[in-house]
């Protein structure tokens, strides 16, 4: 380690540019800049110094050991911090870099100070990481050096900036609302928060400000957005986490079409200033019925097209007896053709087999169709009037193409080839160029069944039913559709939202089919049935997922590369080790005792 004193920084080292931004027309000048070093190489009597701050890197050179200066310059490492004073100099002709922002010009280095020499880093500090997730997210403040995550975490900036700057410009007033919340179920279990003054009382960690927004509105407030955080304890997956943004809009005496209207407006204006895209408004709209017809989910990936067809009148026909069983007991047959399926071979279609299974399906039947022949799972039932048939329900004409057929009943068939046709479509059908396909999905059930056999809300239970569907929800509430939307790009939901009840009455009335009685719903939303009776206004509003619309907008995979500090699957901070045991006083306080002697806080 070297032995010279620590820099402090003071006035004598105030950076003048920063490291990206100096260039030619800076030739001649006396600069100061600061930031991290990125390598260290000496080239005969020169060494240079790559020198990196948030706006790029620019090249330090010290041409002979005045002072010592070449000397410190060599002593070191990646990732220290440093500042330099030295003056812009043009580089020789052939060693301009074209690549580098800053490549036409270097510093000469008249002085450095050393504030901070660094460790040797667990792993190299690059684009292209080698290190695995826990240990990039053990020590989150390197990667996050790297340069896709500094250019996800402004991209993401940019986005919220836009998204403010756009709904302030259209009214919408950012109003702020409690993190310390009432318990009200919504879906996710709540995290919880325990009352020191009010022993064995808890709040919650506001799973979204729904009810909060829909108060506003009953206070007047028209149009409200928040940039809201909202805390879920549910199971983690790559476009899941524990703690997420929402772009939460409420919005007063609105149709759905208005709610379109602005959400529509608002990426618009999004894509467009922070990627430069121009994105078509308005969306296409889809029944939530007909995506799960054509395409076995409520968030079609609508980039390749891959649609389900019913097989039931052709397998009616046929002799293959376990396809005519499931129609004669009121299942269904369908199917989807992929024509580069005709070139695979048995295994790659025997791994077709194993997730369909792995969804739900009691298996998968297959047709190859190809210019030798036909050959299938069931060839020896097959006709050539049923290969006629097949042809024309898929409008395969004349050309080679794989069919592959799941039967069973309804809901399992379509959830196994909703899932088949997203593997076959982005594994052989997406080509890059496909661009963001935007699209709503709309007249949702409000209910589905539960699991302990009543009725659960789809969506969340202040939503408005269809008015011509009224009718129903005494007799059949399964087939009440509500005004419910969803707003989803390139398969994934970015955003959910509905026209809500705003009569007490109404409200009631469904609480009472998920099961909720009147003192229930007293105990539990007495406030927002309360102000329902002051006033409220027809409202409507959604929530758009910031993180999923980062992920999206710019290729990623997973959310957590658009959030500083994201949390593992187990919902672990592993950089600050969180959740953490904590001491036996402070949970005297809140008058909390741990169960388990295992867990008991050490
Ligand atoms: P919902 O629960 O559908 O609706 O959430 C709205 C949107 O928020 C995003 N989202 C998430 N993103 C990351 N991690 C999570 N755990 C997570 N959960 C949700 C999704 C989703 O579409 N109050 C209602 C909205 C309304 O009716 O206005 C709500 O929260 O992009």
């Amino acid at each position: 380690m070297d032995e010279r004193p620590i820099d402090h920084y003071g006035a004598s080292w105030k950076r003048t540019h920063r490291c990206g931004e100096i260039g030619a027309r800076d030739e001649g000048k006396e600069v100061v800049l600061a930031g991290w070093v990125k390598r260290v190489r000496e080239l005969g009597y020169l060494t240079f110094l790559d020198l990196w701050d948030r706006t790029g890197i620019v090249q330090l050179v010290t041409e002979r050991d005045s002072g010592g200066l070449q000397t410190l310059f060599k002593s070191l490492r990646a990732e220290d911090v440093i500042a330099c004073a030295g003056t812009v100099r043009m580089r020789p002709s052939d060693m301009i870099n074209p690549h580098m922002k800053t490549g036409e010009i270097e510093i000469v280095a008249s002085r450095i100070a050393v504030f901070n020499r660094s460790e040797v880093p667990p792993f190299a500090v690059t684009a292209d990481v080698q290190a695995n997730d826990d240990l990039r997210l053990r020590y989150r403040y390197l990667d996050l050096r790297r340069e896709p995550l500094q250019r996800n975490i402004e991209m993401r900036h940019k986005l919220a900036q836009a998204a403010r700057g756009f709904l302030s410009g259209e009214g919408f007033l950012e109003i702020e609302t409690p993190m310390l919340v009432r318990r009200t179920p919504e879906g996710a279990r709540d995290y919880l928060v325990p009352s020191r003054l009010q022993p064995g009382r808890f709040y919650a960690l506001p799973q979204s400000p729904q009810l909060y927004k829909q108060i506003l509105m009953v206070s007047g407030f028209d149009r409200y957005f928040q940039l809201a955080r909202c805390l879920r304890d549910e199971d983690l997956r790559a476009d899941r986490q524990p703690e997420h943004t929402q772009i939460d809009i409420e919005m007063s005496f609105v149709t759905e079409e208005d709610i379109f209207s602005v959400v529509e407006r608002l990426m618009h204006e999004a894509f467009s200033r922070v990627l430069g895209a121009e994105i078509p408004i308005p969306f296409p709209r889809i029944d939530y019925g007909e995506a799960m017809n054509l395409y076995g989910s409520d968030k079609p990936d609508v980039r390749f097209g891959l649609e389900i067809r019913d097989c039931g009148n052709v397998f009616r026909e046929c002799e293959f007896g376990i396809f005519r069983s499931i129609l004669e007991r009121g299942g269904t047959v369908r199917g989807i053709s992929l024509e580069k399926g005709a070139a695979f071979s048995r295994r790659e279609i025997a791994d077709l087999e194993t997730l369909v299974k792995a969804s739900g399906a009691g298996g998968l039947v297959w047709i190859k169709l190809e210019a030798s022949g036909v050959s299938s799972s069931i060839s020896k039932f097959l006709t050539a009037a049923n290969v006629a048939m097949l042809r024309s329900t898929f409008d395969l004409g004349a050309v080679p193409g794989l069919i592959l057929l799941v039967g069973g009943d309804e809901t399992a068939v379509v959830k196994a080839l909703g899932e088949l046709r997203l593997h076959l479509g982005r594994k052989y059908l997406l080509t890059g160029g496909e661009g963001y396909r935007f699209l709503w999905v709309n007249r949702f059930p409000l209910f589905v069944p539960s699991e302990a056999g009543g009725w659960e809300a789809a969506h969340h239970i202040f939503s408005m039913p269809f008015e011509e569907d009224l009718p129903l929800l005494a007799s059949d509430p399964g087939k009440v559709r509500g005004h419910l939307y969803d707003l989803v790009c390139n398969g994934t939901e970015l955003g959910s939202g509905s026209i809500r009840i705003h009569h007490r009455e109404l409200q009631e009335r469904l609480f009472a089919i998920i099961g909720i009685s009147r003192e229930e719903a007293d105990r539990k939303f007495g406030f927002l049935l309360e102000a329902f009776q002051y006033g409220a206004p027809p409202h409507g509003g959604i929530a758009l997922g910031l993180d999923r619309i980062a992920m999206i907008m710019f290729g990623g995979t997973t959310i957590r590369d658009f959030i500083a500090f994201p949390k593992t699957q187990s919902a672990t901070s592993l950089m600050e080790g969180a959740p953490s045991e904590v001491e036996e006083q402070l949970l005297d306080d809140l008058h909390i005792r741990v169960k388990s002697e295992d867990l008991k806080p050490r």
